[in-house]
């Protein structure tokens, strides 16, 4: 083999050091061009398949009956869940378990209920962004990103106010990578032990809830849906999962990302303070910019072809939406962050088909109540020290922003 072709087929971009140090750019750019559906035959989760164009990443997407998400052929990313300990989920079924459970919970994020969350995210928002220190250091990740998410998991969980903070702990709990040193847990034991802690105290306010009249929060929900009534202990942490990081880890990180990008990209800053009718653009094209998922795997159920390469029956195939973000064929100057593209909405970061983001419109809302909130109170701010980023290939994450505000 040529070296170049051995360089080429030596890339295993599931190395989660790549995310921590942000050094992913080249090696997607290099397999978008040369090797776009890429197979790595050596990786520490076995053999998998990288699918890095967007046009091949919506194909994937959109044939879930060849592309399976299911549990039991090894779930949603590339590390397959260890043997014995699925936690199933809906995002981790194929229909019809899906469709009917899906649809137990879509209420919650409805036009007409995030309407009515509005003013109260507003609300909560303004106090966050009055409380901050000016002229001071302080990390926006912690004091903005994790605080606002986390008050808005509260209210979809209807949960006790003063535990809320669990609620991260558990999201962390569930997308560590345990062989990073800075883990919040170091073995799949002990992170089972810490979310089955989860799932008998939202069982408590299960049984509270089933007694009673139904009401419009996630865990009543799914309390009083036959789709959900009746979940076995695994399904019903895993679902709760589910719900916990879909809500945290992904908004958290676009908070953060947003602030850092508009940090890095001040003319942009200013553009969208000059014309604030470009906030939802600018809310769009952070979470292109973050991705905060940065990829999900699917599973072939059948031999089939994906861009003229032949995959078998039982491979893992992963959409890395880190790279279909920033596939110039289908985004000019993907790789720049631009607040006034012409279709912001463009982009992979919620996926597509019929696992796309449930909460999509959710998370638009809280971030760009966030930045208008910044906007009207004509902050600026600047990095003060080091970002840290978290070691995972599976949530692009910030963990610490050090930022000042500088008026
Ligand atoms: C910027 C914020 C967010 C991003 C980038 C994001 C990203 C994603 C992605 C990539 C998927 C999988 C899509 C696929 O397989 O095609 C997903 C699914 C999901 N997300 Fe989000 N998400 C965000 C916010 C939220 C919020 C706020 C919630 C909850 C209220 C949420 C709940 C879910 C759920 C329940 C699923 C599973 C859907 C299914 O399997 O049918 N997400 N999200």
């Amino acid at each position: 083999m040529a070296q170049a072709q051995r360089q080429l087929a030596s890339i295993d971009v599931s190395d989660p050091l790549l995310y921590q140090d942000d050094s992913w750019r080249p090696l997607f750019a290099q397999l978008r061009r040369d090797d776009p559906v890429h197979y790595c035959e050596t990786s520490p989760y076995g053999p998998y398949w990288s699918v890095t164009r967007y046009d091949d990443i919506f194909a994937v997407e959109l044939d879930h009956e060849t592309y399976s998400s299911a549990s039991e052929l090894g779930g949603i990313q590339v590390a397959d869940q260890p043997k014995g300990q699925e936690r199933p989920n809906f995002i981790r079924m194929d229909p019809p378990g899906h469709t009917a459970q899906r649809k137990t919970v879509a209420p919650i994020v409805a036009p007409s209920n995030l309407a009515n969350f509005e003013h109260l995210i507003r609300e909560r928002t303004c106090t966050v962004l009055d409380s901050l220190p000016r002229g001071k250091v302080f990390d926006w990740a912690e004091r903005v990103s994790v605080d606002l998410t986390n008050m808005m998991l509260a209210t979809l969980f209807d949960f006790p106010w003063q535990d809320r903070m669990k609620l991260t702990w558990w999201s962390d709990v569930a997308i560590a990578n345990v062989n990073s040193p800075d883990a919040v847990v170091h073995s799949e034991a002990e992170r089972t032990a810490e979310l089955v802690k989860m799932g008998e105290y939202f069982r408590t306010l299960w049984n509270a809830r089933i007694d009673a009249e139904p009401s419009f929060d996630l865990i009543s929900m799914m309390a009083h849906s036959d789709a959900t009534r009746n979940m076995e202990t695994r399904e019903f942490i895993g679902n709760v999962g589910l719900l916990i990081v879909g809500g945290n880890d992904t908004t958290r990180n676009s908070m953060s990302g947003g602030l850092l990008a508009l940090c890095e990209n001040p003319a942009q800053f200013e553009l969208v303070a000059a014309r604030r009718e470009l906030v939802p653009n600018l809310v769009a094209e952070i979470i292109r910019w973050q991705t905060p998922v940065l990829h999900m795997r699917r599973t072939a159920r059948r031999d089939t072809e994906l861009n003229g390469r032949k995959i078998a029956r039982g491979d893992k195939v992963v959409m890395w939406y880190i790279s279909g973000n920033r596939d110039d064929d289908k985004i000019e100057r993907a790789d720049e962050f631009i607040v006034d593209r012409a279709r912001p909405r463009q982009h992979l970061a919620f996926g597509a088909g019929i696992h796309r983001c449930v909460g999509d419109r959710l998370a638009e809302q809280q971030l760009r109540i966030l930045f208008e909130e910044i906007l009207k109170r004509d902050l600026r701010f600047e990095i003060a020290g080091p970002v840290k980023r978290l070691y995972s290939n599976f949530i692009r994450g910030i963990r610490a922003l050090p930022v000042r505000i500088v008026n």
